[in-house]
């Protein structure tokens, strides 16, 4: 049966992706919304949206399953465990909260009350992530040596509540929680070390852009990147491995892959650079590399609330687990901390 979901938040992403899916849904009517602003709500009414006046009155009707938390970043706990302690499974939106204290009462309080609790983790359906996590998983190239992630923009960060601190404003938590989870999905959840440095470019509060490098315990790498201060944006995604190279160049695009199939060359056409001649950094030809791309995968993002639906029924593991909440969580905090000691790289 159908769940019954309400959104708190009716914002970018409360009205624009929550609300807009769950009327499409196949597992959830939509309940209904509640949002802090009187303006919001009067918006959401006069779009035919059922509006809840306060968030008791939301949280006291009986026929409400779950709840998608979509509002600023620093009252996700509060909502969560209120929400909680209602009866309602919650979805919080990204990042989960801000602390890992914070995190911890949120799962005590899932516990207690015996109630599913997740994050939107939606960008794991993102094709160009998907494309790289098949190519790890495959083995099509070998054993992954390191993945580069960058996402680049050119208009700094924005000028609402993302550039606010006590809001949890700033990059590294707004898309470095994507990008960190998506390395996690396609390197694995054993973190080794955290290095990490901040721009403060257009913002001087919060970081308008980050890099970012996660060692994982298997000696497996990822560099991770955003930037809103890139008139020229760099790849989406690099990969080496010890068979061949992957990228993509935009999150529009295709995976190129060019596998090794020989590694030793009878001959080599070195390349004229200014200052001489090269044979170490020349291309490879066709005789020693397989150059093609992979179809983009196949992705729908309401698998999402039909993984939590499920979930709630028991029948499926939740997709995005405590545990990796905890971990993505950790490597911001460490990266917090990274940032704090001028850059050092903090082991765990
Ligand atoms: N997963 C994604 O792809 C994705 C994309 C964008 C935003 N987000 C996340 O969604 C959340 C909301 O971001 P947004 O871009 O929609 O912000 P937004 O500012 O557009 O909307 C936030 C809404 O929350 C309301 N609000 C604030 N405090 C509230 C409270 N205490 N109770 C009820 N309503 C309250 C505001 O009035 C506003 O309408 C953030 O956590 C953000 O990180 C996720």
């Amino acid at each position: 049966m159908k769940k019954n979901a309400a959104v708190i938040g009716y914002g970018g992403m409360g009205a624009g992706f929550h609300v807009k899916h769950l009327l499409e849904s196949d597992v959830c009517n939509l309940a209904g919304i509640y949002d802090i602003d009187p303006e919001k709500r009067a918006l959401a009414a006069s779009r035919g949206v059922k509006v809840y006046e306060t968030r008791e009155a939301l949280l006291a009707d009986p026929t409400i399953d779950m709840v998608t938390i979509a509002t600023p970043n620093d009252v996700h706990e509060e909502i969560a465990v209120a929400s909680m302690a209602a009866g309602k499974h919650v979805i919080s939106e990204k990042p989960v909260t801000l602390s890992m204290e914070s995190l911890e009462r949120m799962i005590e309080a899932s516990k207690k009350y015996n109630r599913i609790f997740s994050v939107h983790q939606n960008r794991r359906y993102d094709v160009d992530y998907l494309a790289m996590k098949k190519i790890h998983d495959s083995g099509e190239i070998g054993e992954v040596i390191n993945l580069e992630s960058r996402i680049h923009g050119s208009r700094g960060i924005p000028s609402d509540w993302r550039g606010i601190k006590k809001y949890g404003g700033g990059m590294l938590y707004d898309w470095g929680i994507h990008l960190i989870d998506q390395a996690c999905m396609v390197l694995g959840f054993d973190v080794a070390a955290v290095r990490c440095t901040f721009d403060h470019i257009t913002n001087n509060e919060v970081d308008d852009g980050f890099q970012l490098w996660i060692d994982y315990v298997n000696g497996q790498k990822a560099y991770i990147e955003v930037g809103t201060y890139n008139f020229i944006p760099m790849p989406r995604f690099y990969m080496r491995a010890k068979n061949g190279s992957a990228f993509i160049s935009d999150w529009r695009e295709k995976c190129k892959v060019v596998k090794c199939k020989a590694w030793h060359e009878s001959d080599v056409v070195p390349v004229q650079t200014a200052a001489g001649l090269t044979k170490t950094m020349a291309p490879r030809d066709e005789v020693t590399t397989d150059t093609y791309e992979l179809e983009r995968p196949v992705a729908d993002v309401h698998n999402y609330y039909r993984n939590f639906t499920r979930a709630i029924d028991g029948i499926e593991e939740q997709f995005v687990t405590h545990d990796q909440m905890r971990t993505v969580l950790k490597i911001i905090m460490t990266a917090f901390e990274s940032v704090d000691k001028g850059g050092e790289k903090i082991v765990w």
